[in-house]
């Protein structure tokens, strides 16, 4: 199932940043932006399921003293982001499942005070699974910022869910906001709160929006009890 996705964005990934939907990827990213704020000179962010890396290149260009690490399961993702990044010294961009045990450890270890995940989230087969080796990425008291779409709100995204779950029959689940919100808690984060909400008939081109930003902090108590 993950080769069906990786095949798909992989078939995409050069028409990604000029498609026409390429704008309403990148409003979600100036979202998040403002939610992370400015981050102190040489902070540490790891963005997955970075797709292009258009989150990290913006981020970079008003913070060049970042240190950012974007992956994703698509290796033509990854190529178009190393390419597109080069600019700049700081990003990295590594192909990798976020889903494969070990996935942590792979990405030089923890200490990430920032971990961002956009439009990912709703293909992980294990949700919270995924949402605790962010936990894991992050040192204590790092900081989740995580946007999906939700599907509460939005009948257009309930109905493609039921079409992925029963038709379709492939892993893609849209989440309610205060599901994801919940996924997040059992997976061992603090301090989690629905930050912000877009619920939108039109939106940046795209008609019927309904997304949410999760954001939540790695407690320093329940930092390295697994490390899955
Ligand atoms: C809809 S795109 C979003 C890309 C980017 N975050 C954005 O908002 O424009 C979803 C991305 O998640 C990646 N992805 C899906 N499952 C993944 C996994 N298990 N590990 C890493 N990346 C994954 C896909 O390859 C794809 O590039």
């Amino acid at each position: 199932m993950a080769g069906s996705i990786e095949a798909y964005f992989d078939s995409v990934a050069e028409d990604y940043d000029s498609h026409k939907r390429a704008g309403w990827y990148q409003a979600h990213g100036e979202l998040v932006l403002g939610l992370a704020g400015e981050l102190p000179a040489g902070a540490r962010v790891l963005d997955i399921g970075c797709g292009t890396g258009h989150l990290l290149r913006r981020m970079a260009t008003d913070q060049p003293a970042i240190e950012a690490l974007g992956v994703d399961l698509s290796a033509r993702m990854v190529a178009v982001a190393r390419a597109t990044g080069a600019a700049h010294p700081g990003l990295r961009f590594e192909q990798m499942d976020w889903e494969s045990p070990g996935a942590p450890a792979r990405v030089e270890g923890t200490g990430f005070d920032l971990v961002t995940c956009l439009n990912c989230a709703h293909y992980f087969a294990d949700p919270v699974g995924a949402f605790r080796r962010m936990r894991h990425a992050l040192r204590p008291g790092g900081r989740l910022l995580l946007l999906d779409r939700a599907r509460d709100g939005a009948p257009a995204t309930a109905l493609l869910g039921l079409l992925h779950r029963h038709l379709l029959r492939d892993r893609v689940r849209f989440h309610a906001a205060g599901d994801l919100a919940r996924m997040v808690r059992e997976a061992g984060f603090a301090e989690v709160r629905i930050a912000a909400r877009v619920r939108r008939w039109a939106w940046k081109g795209k008609l019927v929006t309904s997304l949410a930003v999760i954001q939540a902090q790695a407690s320093p108590h329940t930092f390295r009890e697994d490390h899955s």
